[in-house]
């Protein structure tokens, strides 16, 4: 989950490495740190618990004339939010900088500790440095050491190394955690994330699992953890381009990404649809040309908001696909080994394509010949680089950790998908499509008058920011929303929140009814309106406490519930899905507004979690 940068060349380099970490703080924001090397080979260092921008003031500190260097942006696996656990971890011969977590850490920091090492840092990464002065000697060359340092590592490893002895060269290794080298004219970088290497150059190398590369200012070597040379083909993306990352006039990125839903679903129905023909536009290239008659099961895969979406989007699979459709957990989908084969087409869900339980779920998928769609949103993430097929969320960067507007952008790829999907199998009954481009027509306007209840939104929602606990309830489409709710509201205001399904009230969480309990129903007109209202008048009968998303024209909910948080009707149970979803993600925010939390970068999380 952390965010690794290095640049060799002749640039000045200590500004440029601060700049990098900037962008690559979505990865972590525990500490960061810089560490450079002078051309006679000493290293300088800065590091500091708390955000990059902690790094402002300690930069002058670094040598200005140095051109070679590493960064890194930290969320703390392995020891406390420290400054002494930040990296770089340095020693006399060596800065080295990781991404991933050593699973046998205790084992090696025992049998160095036994050997006469002392450690200063409760890391695991210091383990490798440990390791790495023990292996190394001139004799046997930092080459040989660093891979027979790697061969006692187990777990998951981007790593980049500076050595004392060779100035000029870094060196970076990977083992399940993406590395990616970006080649100059004259000077070369490398980072986690292609949004760090993107600004400097449009050619790019790719690491893959069990390389690693020396990188000079004017040459590149890959090799694989066997010695043996590799000869990757640069990768030009020249069409790849970088979102601004600027909040407009916007408090929070997150309400700036909640007011883009709007455009992002015109642009997707404006993509997929032809609304005055009421015809649905192809899929891409490989997509529309799938076979799709010899899959026996479709197996949904994602974490977090990512997997509530998968969940919104079975009922929709499940109706037109016509076979199993299961979603899972990616972490439990690849830790139960389940049974998929040739025969069975994954969707994998991920926002950013790192995720690294995704990416498990999908290699494990993989080998046994499964075929894989990512539904992402990240081009050239490891995850479309994994998959047989990508249907892009075209959602644009993210900056946000909470998920508003990918989360929107997964609804509708999965809808597009699925009825693409039924048109080419048969399944689609005759006046489905039209009716669904009916609902879409009218779509914008739903949002629309979501995004413009905001001032009431706001008011409503800070007269609970003082509840420490709520419950959401929804079924159906709904009974994934009402989860995706809770986790919006937890995840940025920090206050308690679970996600239940109507059904379930009366086992078990009707205990919890008091009047300081508020419930958050969500209930529109539509098939499960008549149990929703059950439900609610089950929690009034018991005083507690209801917040309804609802229309407000409705009166009989008005009755019964102490606030209504408008949410217009829709005509089609996913489509609602879509838009009460929005309603919620306005509820979470103006709590966590009114309580100061930091919304766009809630502690303890990470935009991308890149360990298992
Ligand atoms: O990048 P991904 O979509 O794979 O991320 C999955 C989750 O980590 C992510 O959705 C997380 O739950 C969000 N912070 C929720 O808002």
């Amino acid at each position: 989950m952390c965010g690794i940068f290095g640049y060799v060349g002749d640039r000045p380099c200590r500004e440029f490495i601060l700049t990098a970490l900037k962008a690559l703080e979505y990865r972590g924001y525990d500490s960061a740190g810089i560490a450079t090397i002078s051309s006679k080979g000493k290293i300088s260092f800065v590091k500091k618990k708390g955000k990059v921008a902690n790094l402002d003031d300690l930069l002058s500190s670094l040598p200005a004339e140095n051109t070679v260097g590493l960064g890194h942006t930290r969320w703390a696996t392995h020891g406390v939010v420290s400054d002494r656990n930040a990296h770089p971890h340095v020693s006399q011969k060596f800065a080295i900088i990781h991404n991933g977590i050593i699973d046998n850490y205790l084992e090696l920091k025992e049998s160095l500790s036994s050997s006469g090492f002392s450690f200063e840092t409760e890391t695991d990464t210091e383990v490798i440095l440990k390791l790495l002065e023990k292996n190394y000697s001139k004799e046997l060359g930092i080459e040989k050491a660093l891979l027979k340092t790697v061969s006692s590592l187990m777990g998951s490893f981007a790593l980049g190394v500076m050595v004392l002895d060779c100035p000029e060269v870094l060196y970076i290794l990977r083992e399940k955690s993406p590395l990616i080298i970006g080649q100059g004219q004259g000077e070369n970088l490398f980072a986690s994330d292609l949004v760090a290497l993107a600004p400097y150059t449009k050619n790019f190398f790719f690491l893959e699992d069990g390389q690693f590369a020396r990188i000079k200012k004017d040459s590149i070597e890959i090799k694989n953890f066997d010695g043996s040379v590799c000869h990757p083909k640069v990768v030009n993306l020249s069409d790849y381009e970088l979102s601004t990352n600027s909040k407009g006039s916007y408090e929070h990125f997150m309400l700036k990404e909640i007011y883009e839903q709007e455009r992002i679903v015109s642009s997707h129905i404006e993509m997929f649809y032809d609304l005055a023909f009421e015809k649905q536009r192809e899929l891409g290239v490989g997509l529309k040309d799938i076979d799709l008659s010899k899959y026996r099961q479709l197996v949904m895969v994602g974490c977090g908001s990512a997997y509530y979406a998968a969940c919104v989007g079975q009922y929709t699979l499940e109706k037109h696909f016509r076979i199993p459709v299961s979603v899972f957990l990616s972490s439990e989908f690849h830790q139960r080994k389940m049974h998929v084969g040739s025969d069975t087409l994954v969707l994998a869900v991920s926002q950013s394509g790192e995720t690294a339980d995704t990416l498990a779920a999908c290699e494990y998928a993989k080998s046994t010949g499964a075929t894989i769609i990512a539904v992402c949103n990240t081009p050239y993430s490891s995850l479309t680089r994994l998959a047989d097929f990508t249907m892009y969320i075209q959602a644009g960067t993210e900056i946000g950790v909470a998920s508003t507007k990918a989360f929107t952008a997964t609804l509708l790829a999965l809808m597009t998908l699925s009825y693409s999907f039924a048109k080419k199998l048969g399944t689609l009954e005759s006046d489905e499509l039209s009716k669904l481009i009916q609902n879409l027509k009218a779509l914008p306007e739903k949002i629309k008058d979501v995004l413009s209840c905001a001032p009431q939104y706001k008011e409503l929602a800070g007269k609970y920011s003082n509840c420490g606990n709520f419950l959401f309830m929804g079924r159906g489409h709904l009974f994934p929303i009402a989860l995706e709710g809770a986790l919006k509201l937890k995840e940025i205001s920090y206050c308690h929140a679970e996600g239940y399904a109507g059904g379930e009230l009366k086992h078990g969480p009707i205990s919890l009814v008091t009047e300081e309990l508020p419930i958050v129903a969500i209930c529109p007109t539509g098939v499960f309106y008549k149990k929703m209202f059950s439900n609610m008048e089950e929690v009034a009968a018991r005083q507690g406490c209801i917040i309804a998303v609802a229309p407000r024209e409705n009166k009989e909910v008005k009755g019964i519930a102490e606030t209504v948080l408008h949410c217009p009707d829709v005509d089609d149970p996913f489509l609602q899905a879509l838009v009460s979803n929005i309603t919620l993600q306005f509820f979470a925010y103006y709590v966590a507004l009114k309580l100061g939390r930091h919304i766009d970068q809630p502690r303890n999380l990470a935009k991308s979690v890149t360990v298992e």
